[in-house]
């Protein structure tokens, strides 16, 4: 997910003052943050506490409901408490890096007509042992595509490059993936298309029937797995998530028309507390709008960017825990959501510690369990919002 200048209602406003002023909007809205605000953030009396000695696993599944994480094998092989962590908390695991073409240390994809799937493999068995539901993510991504692919893919090859890789990959986790992101972040409005869809290999080799194709091919190789596309930028009251969501809408309902086997959307929910403004009428209609369509909706990757939030922790930690129970409450009120899964369970394992990092050089707060593996009022939130559920 490339790093995005959330527009707030007074960035958008003076960037309407034209480029120079775009400029000193930008210097000035960086400190938009002040104090008065931080505070409307803040509420010292929520009341974060939590009934019952209940994992989440658990909470989430006595309302029919699934709570996961994602991890990669180079941080579960290295940290034993860690990976007995996720076992204990969560049902649902996705690997981070190692169903990718390449990500991190794994390498699924060295060549055209090579695949190495020791890291996948060792995935697949970690999930295998400790009963956790598997997500395959992701085949189809504009990132994290291997240097021979950019020097390699065009238009009279593609399609064949596509259907090997779905083919080979998901044949070979045929019957042990609970659900498959077939292909993710394919929607970019700013790209300028009519179809909002983005601009990528994908797109300029083989034209929009990619995403369709994608889809077809990996319900072939495994006709047990759910098939989602996956998202983000679709959570807030901004003119750049609300285009995004009418762009993801008008790509759900086409791909639904012509018959495309999908069977839900990825919403990423990688939330930005203090950059954007929150609004549940707007979220709970998108999540309408997508149930509608007969589609199921998982949470895929959810944190919360603590870039703009205060350093001190107990007040941090608050804002985002309030962040966490404020969006899920919506969404778990929407019966077609059928999982929630943390992009990691511990701020030991990060990407935003790397991707986006705090200017205070402060460690991110992002997860439920802090970088000492003890829980945070994150948990407290994920906890609260399972219990206060409907019943599936
Ligand atoms: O740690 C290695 C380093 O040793 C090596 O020298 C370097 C060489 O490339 O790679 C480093 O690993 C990087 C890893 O992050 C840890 O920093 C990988 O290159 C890099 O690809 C990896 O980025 C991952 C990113 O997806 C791209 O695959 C992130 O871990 C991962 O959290 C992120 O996850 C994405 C989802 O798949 C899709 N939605 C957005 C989400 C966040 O960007």
């Amino acid at each position: 997910m490339s790093k995005i200048l959330k527009l707030t209602p007074r960035r958008n406003f003076l960037f309407g003052l034209g480029s120079l002023a775009a400029i000193s909007a930008v210097a000035i809205s960086r400190s938009f943050n002040n104090n008065q605000e931080k505070k409307a953030l803040d509420n010292p009396e929520r009341d974060f506490t939590v009934s019952q000695k209940l994992s989440l696993k658990q909470r989430a599944a006595q309302k029919g409901l699934i709570y996961g994480t994602a991890s990669t094998k180079s941080y579960l092989a290295s940290d034993p408490a860690y990976m007995a962590a996720i076992v204990e908390n969560c049902s649902m695991f996705v690997p981070e890096w190692e169903f990718k073409w390449t990500a991190g240390d794994a390498m699924l994809r060295p060549g055209v007509d090579q695949f190495d799937f020791t890291a996948a493999d060792w995935i697949a068995n970690f999930a295998a042992t400790h009963k956790l539901l598997l997500r395959g993510h992701t085949l189809v991504w504009h990132e994290s595509l291997p240097q021979w692919f950019k020097e390699t893919v065009n238009s009279e090859n593609a399609q064949q490059l596509l259907q090997k890789h779905i083919q080979t990959v998901v044949k070979r986790y045929a019957g042990k993936i609970h659900s498959w992101d077939v292909v993710n972040e394919a929607i970019e409005p700013k790209d300028g298309r009519d179809d909002g869809l983005r601009i990528t290999p994908w797109l300029e080799s083989l034209g929009t029937n990619y995403i369709d194709l994608a889809f077809r091919l990996t319900a072939e190789a495994d006709p047990k797995a759910l098939l989602f596309y996956n998202d983000y930028g679709l959570d807030y009251d901004t003119p750049k998530h609300e285009a995004k969501r009418t762009a993801v809408l008008k790509l759900l309902e086409r791909l639904k028309s012509n018959g495309t086997p999908i069977h839900g959307l990825g919403i990423q929910a990688h939330l930005s507390p203090g950059k954007n403004k929150f609004n549940p009428e707007k979220l709970r209609q998108f999540l309408q709008d997508v149930a509608s369509l007969g589609l199921k909706i998982m949470i895929t990757e959810m944190d919360v960017a603590d870039q703009e939030l205060p350093r001190d922790i107990e007040l941090r930690d608050r804002i985002i825990a309030g962040a966490y129970e404020d969006y899920l409450s919506v969404v778990l009120e929407e019966s077609a959501v059928i999982a929630v899964i943390t992009w990691g369970l511990s701020d030991r394992y990060s990407w935003l510690s790397e991707f986006q990092p705090r200017s205070d050089k402060a460690a991110v707060r992002p997860l439920p369990f802090d970088a000492q593996m003890r829980r945070k009022l994150v948990w407290n939130a994920i906890a609260r919002a399972f219990d206060n559920a409907q019943r599936r």
